[in-house]
């Protein structure tokens, strides 16, 4: 293979061109935290939407033809120098528009309202009386509980807006001027916490935008393999399969757009959990009868992790092993000009440079494909969620245990041995108590409630006693979180009995393991994983 930069295939979600999606609505990102959520709610209405930086342009959102325009929340303060503006010919589109907490001020402000900093801010659940609904909270009751997050509070609305509603600490907390087709709220409706935020959301965008309920995520599979099938032609292409859900579904896509002439590459590096290398043959192989090629490469990324403790250094000998094994499979077959990428639609925004992001960890593409692969990329998933991938997967026949299999990273079980080296030992003892773990939440009802439940194997050992006899034994830390993307997570609080039933069959059933622990950090300030 010849080493040139990738060359992407058609941009995705951001070619309206190339979409057949009718309609859609637009969400310009000032930067709040909740951005992408808002996005996702527009579709769980049953509208497409993206999610593009405030900065983009005029001409970029022309281009698709928006049915509405909504304004995202953002930490910054109106009057902050160099805090984001609105191009205020967004409001000039002739399409309705919708601002949300810093979206309605920065309206409020450019339309000649009054903002104010308010001393306190107002942070949290908070209380909304509803002086007339108006077009955008129709169907609400006229006290309702909604989520605030802000400090600058609009005073006054703009010469010829109606103020909707008020809170504690925000005079005017929903405007609307339904001539103008602009309307303002205060409080998040993306969140849960505000219970009528989704009645909120399908007021502005049926009521007002006049969208229909089209778009769902199985709608997208005809569009994909028409897609796909443009794009690749009659030519060959080549997935790598890491056992999740991304990738599996990339490859069902793919192979129903062009059936054999994809081929699945699956580099089993010895750091899957139990079982699972396994599922992945069978599901593809025997059960798709998709073109499979799987290696057992875990002697040699055994070797490679030899003496390696550092995170970074495993991480790197991992990544760097994948990236040759995959390299010596690819360069076994011919003719192949297409590598399928599961990359999802949170990977399009991030890359797009969301502001202010700090990196804490560098290395979430380990396990990932270096940049000079001579491939054009094939990236079917580009629009979706992870959510809707599911969809997709379950629509696609793709078993329940993979659709919904828990996020895993790259480098697998080895960088879950903290502080140590990954020895066939040690993963086999870790291995096993994952798998117990895994098993009693399933049991449980759990598995799905959680967004990962795993094990930790510090390297470390500690004095115990069984049956009389004074054990040396090792520590498993059971790690439980829940969240919805992994950049914020809460540990999860399982039942005192199901942890009790855990800790006793790990320490029972495996014979290194001589005590169990429990994780009750959040991210922040921890990470989910431990290295
Ligand atoms: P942290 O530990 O940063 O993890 O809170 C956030 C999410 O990313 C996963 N993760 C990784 N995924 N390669 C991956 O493919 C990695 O090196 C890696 N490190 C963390 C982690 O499991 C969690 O879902």
């Amino acid at each position: 293979m010849s080493t040139t930069t990738v060359r992407t295939g058609p941009d995705g979600p951001t070619d309206a061109a190339q979409r057949p999606i009718q309609e859609e609505v637009v969400v310009l990102d000032f930067g709040g935290q909740y951005s992408q959520l808002i996005a996702r709610r527009v579709r769980e209405c049953g509208v497409f939407s993206e999610l593009l930086p405030h900065h983009v342009g005029l001409d970029e959102i022309r281009r698709r033809r928006p049915k509405g325009v909504i304004l995202s929340g953002g930490p910054a303060s109106v009057y902050e120098e160099g805090a984001p503006a609105l191009d205020r010919e967004v409001l000039e589109l002739g399409v309705p528009v919708l601002g949300i907490c810093y979206g309605m001020q920065l309206i409020a402000l450019e339309l000649g309202g009054r903002v104010e900093g308010a001393e306190v801010g107002e942070f949290g659940r908070s209380e909304l009386a509803v002086s007339q609904p108006g077009r955008l909270l129709t169907g609400t009751p006229p006290q309702q509980s909604c989520w605030m997050s802000h400090r600058d509070t609009v005073f006054a609305p703009p010469p010829g807006f109606t103020a909707l509603a008020s809170s504690t600490a925000s005079p005017v907390a929903a405007f609307e001027s339904t001539e103008r087709a602009i309307y303002g709220i205060q409080f998040h409706p993306e969140v849960v916490h505000t219970p009528y935020g989704q009645q909120v959301l399908a007021n502005f965008l049926e009521g007002v935008c006049g969208c229909e309920r089209t778009w769902s995520p199985s709608s997208v599979i005809e569009e994909q393999i028409a897609s796909i099938r443009a794009q690749v032609g009659d030519g060959r292409a080549i997935c790598g399969l890491s056992g999740g859900v991304d990738s599996s579904v990339a490859a069902l896509l793919v192979h129903r757009a062009i059936g054999d002439r994809l081929t699945c590459v699956f580099v089993d590096h010895g750091l899957m959990r139990k079982n699972e290398s396994d599922q992945v043959v069978s599901t593809f192989r025997d059960n798709f009868q998709i073109p499979l090629i799987a290696i057992d490469a875990s002697e040699r990324f055994l070797a490679r992790l030899q003496g390696v403790t550092d995170p970074e250094q495993k991480r790197k000998a991992i990544g760097a092993e994948f990236i040759r094994v995959f390299e010596e499979e690819a360069a076994k077959l011919d003719d192949v000009h297409f590598l399928v990428q599961g990359t999802l639609y949170s990977d399009v925004i991030e890359s797009g440079g969301s502001t202010g992001a700090a990196t804490i960890k560098s290395h979430h593409n380990v396990g990932g494909l270096p940049e000079d692969l001579d491939f054009e990329l094939v990236e079917p998933l580009r629009s979706l969620f992870k959510d809707e991938v599911r969809a997709v997967g379950e629509e696609l026949g793709l078993p329940q245990r993979l659709v919904w299999r828990q996020p895993f990273p790259g480098p697998g079980l080895a960088i879950r041995i903290v502080g140590g080296e990954a020895t066939r030992e040690r993963l086999e003892t870790l291995r096993e108590a994952d798998a117990i773990l895994q098993d009693e939440i399933r049991k449980a009802g759990l598995y799905r409630d959680l967004w990962q439940s795993f094990c930790v194997l510090p390297d470390i050992r500690t004095v115990g006693v069984q049956g009389d006899v004074r054990t040396y034994g090792n520590v498993i830390v059971i790690r439980a979180v829940t969240s919805d993307d992994a950049m914020t997570a809460d540990w999860a609080r399982l039942p005192y009995d199901l942890l009790e039933q855990i800790a006793a069959r790990m320490i029972g059933e495996i014979r290194p393991v001589g005590r169990v622990v429990l994780d009750i950090t959040s991210k922040p300030p921890g990470t989910i994983e431990w290295e």
